[in-house]
């Protein structure tokens, strides 16, 4: 089963599109740490067709995090083919994928994201319209239906993989669960089994274990972390030695953990601007990056207070400090 974009290993291993989170920093961190291949946050094909800077902006991307998709959304068959028209010619990514799950009530209000599966001929339409408008290969990411009583994974992948998409991913739950309840691993095994095309298996892997059981779960071609991945880019890392049958190694040391922080950190400043406001955005990073460390509560209240990196440096020294004095 061919994958459509190109990866290091057979069986690839994804950082999924995250709004606010699969950034350029984040994204080539991940890449670093073992992630095949990165997608960026889902970009509203209206903004692009408008050129709207701020959209346009989440479309860039350094020669380091290929190969990467540019995911994009709308309900309008044209804009969608126009902006995927514009994202090939402009940042010519790898591939482009097409966003079907996105749950959030303003986007699904007008048809966007999971939206769609209401409407199975429209979804059609725009899989058509997208590959009619770029030479690069097309993949989407949807979820397993729309509620528990249209619930039709295999159904909906079917009719994308008709209208031409060359790769699938399930988030294995409804939109109506949000995030609530258990991703389906057993929808994603249907569906594996069901297609030609290589089927992409996401939802709630959190540890490196997670991924050797998935695979073996549902027979899927490749897997997408999300939410695992936050302040544990080492995930794929550990990921890649248990599939490859090697023991995962040892795990990330506190100094280990602030040196990546602070190196995501600095690419954040270079790529997002040296401004107050990426360092407030930057702070979840932080708090994610200290998680399960010991007196982690007190030093996650220090770091959601900073205002500069170099406040964020201090306070992990602080950390280290006693550490060092004993060693
Ligand atoms: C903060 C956040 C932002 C997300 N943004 C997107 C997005 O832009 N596009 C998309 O297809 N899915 C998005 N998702 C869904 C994830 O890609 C993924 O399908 C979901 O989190 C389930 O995988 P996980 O259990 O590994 O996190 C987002 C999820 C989170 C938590």
């Amino acid at each position: 089963m061919q994958l459509p974009y190109p990866s290091a290993h057979p069986f690839p291993l994804l950082l999924a599109p995250m709004a606010g989170v699969s950034e350029a920093p984040f994204r080539q961190i991940c890449r670093r740490m073992g992630a095949d291949v990165v997608l960026s946050e889902f970009l509203s094909s209206e903004a692009i067709r408008r050129r709207i800077r701020n959209t346009l902006e989440g479309a860039e991307f350094e020669g380091v995090e290929r190969p990467i998709g540019i995911q994009i959304y709308g309900a309008d068959a044209n804009a969608m083919a126009e902006a995927a028209a514009l994202i090939t010619q402009h940042y010519a990514p790898e591939f482009i994928d097409i966003n079907f799950g996105c749950p959030v009530k303003k986007v699904v209000q007008r048809n966007g994201g999971s939206g769609c599966l209401r409407d199975m001929d429209l979804v059609e339409r725009i899989i058509r319209a997208v590959i009619a408008a770029t030479h690069l290969p097309v993949t989407v990411k949807t979820r397993s239906g729309w509620n528990d009583e249209t619930r039709d994974p295999v159904g909906i992948a079917l009719r994308m993989q008709d209208a031409g998409a060359r790769a699938f991913t399930l988030h294995a739950r409804t939109r109506t669960q949000m995030f609530t309840g258990k991703a389906n691993w057993d929808d994603i095994a249907r569906v594996a089994e069901a297609l030609d095309i290589p089927v992409i298996g996401n939802g709630d892997v959190q540890t490196a274990e997670d991924l050797v059981r998935m695979r073996r779960h549902t027979g899927c071609a490749g897997i997408m972390v999300g939410r695992g991945a936050f302040g544990n880019p080492w995930l794929f890392r550990d990921g890649r030695a248990l599939l490859d049958g090697r023991p995962a190694p040892a795990s990330p040391t506190a100094a280990e953990r602030f040196r990546v922080a602070l190196e995501h950190a600095r690419l954040a400043l270079r790529l997002q601007g040296d401004t107050r406001k990426t360092v407030i955005e930057f702070r979840k990073h932080l708090g994610w990056y200290t998680k399960g460390m010991t007196r982690a509560g007190e030093l996650r209240q220090r770091l959601f207070q900073i205002e500069s990196i170099a406040e964020a440096e201090g306070i992990f020294l602080d950390y280290l400090e006693p550490a060092a004095a004993v060693a």
